[in-house]
């Protein structure tokens, strides 16, 4: 049964989000939570509705075996307030949007994805960098950010449906 749905939000929806959507899925998936979990993404800007994942992004997902072939980008609107029980933004316009969107009920968590950061040498970096405008170099990185903190993401949503169950 899905008892937690987790939202994955940048701007365009085609590199960071559907990155985050990825790997968040794979890592639910080889815990064996797959019935679990609903796992999303979206976007603030319209400019790429309905196109799948920058190729940049997917490649680079895919040497490390992320599959991103089925994503496409949709825009966050307020009923996704009300449907999901985390809502984790790439960066702080994306947060800042979202918070602005953001109905007084909302009874779920709305948080930036680096604050789930766990190696010392990402504890300096507080948002994913918008890869789009930049060079190939950037998307590893974006891979190795997101990679590192859905992991811890992934075990603090955990530690909460255990306390919640106890
Ligand atoms: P994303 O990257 O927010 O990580 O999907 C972007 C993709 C497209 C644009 C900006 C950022 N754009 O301006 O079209």
């Amino acid at each position: 049964m899905v008892n937690t749905s987790v939202l994955f939000v940048c701007l365009g929806n085609i590199c960071r989000s559907p990155t985050a959507h990825a790997v968040f899925q794979s890592m639910v998936n080889r815990a064996g939570l797959t019935n679990q979990f609903y796992v999303d993404g979206a976007g603030t800007g319209d400019w790429h509705l309905g196109h799948p994942p920058d190729t940049r992004s997917a490649a680079t997902a895919s040497l490390r075996g992320y599959d991103m072939s089925t994503l496409r980008s949709r825009l966050v609107t307020v009923d996704d307030f009300s449907r999901f029980d985390y809502i984790i933004a790439m960066d702080t316009d994306n947060l800042e949007n979202l918070n602005v969107m953001r109905p007084s009920n909302f009874g779920g968590q709305l948080k930036l994805l680096l604050d789930f950061s766990s190696k010392p040498e990402y504890k300096e970096i507080s948002e994913v960098p918008d890869p789009y405008y930049g060079g190939e170099d950037g998307f590893p990185l974006v891979l190795d950010l997101i990679e590192d903190a859905c992991a811890s993401l992934l075990n603090h949503i955990r530690t909460q449906i255990d306390d919640r169950n106890e």
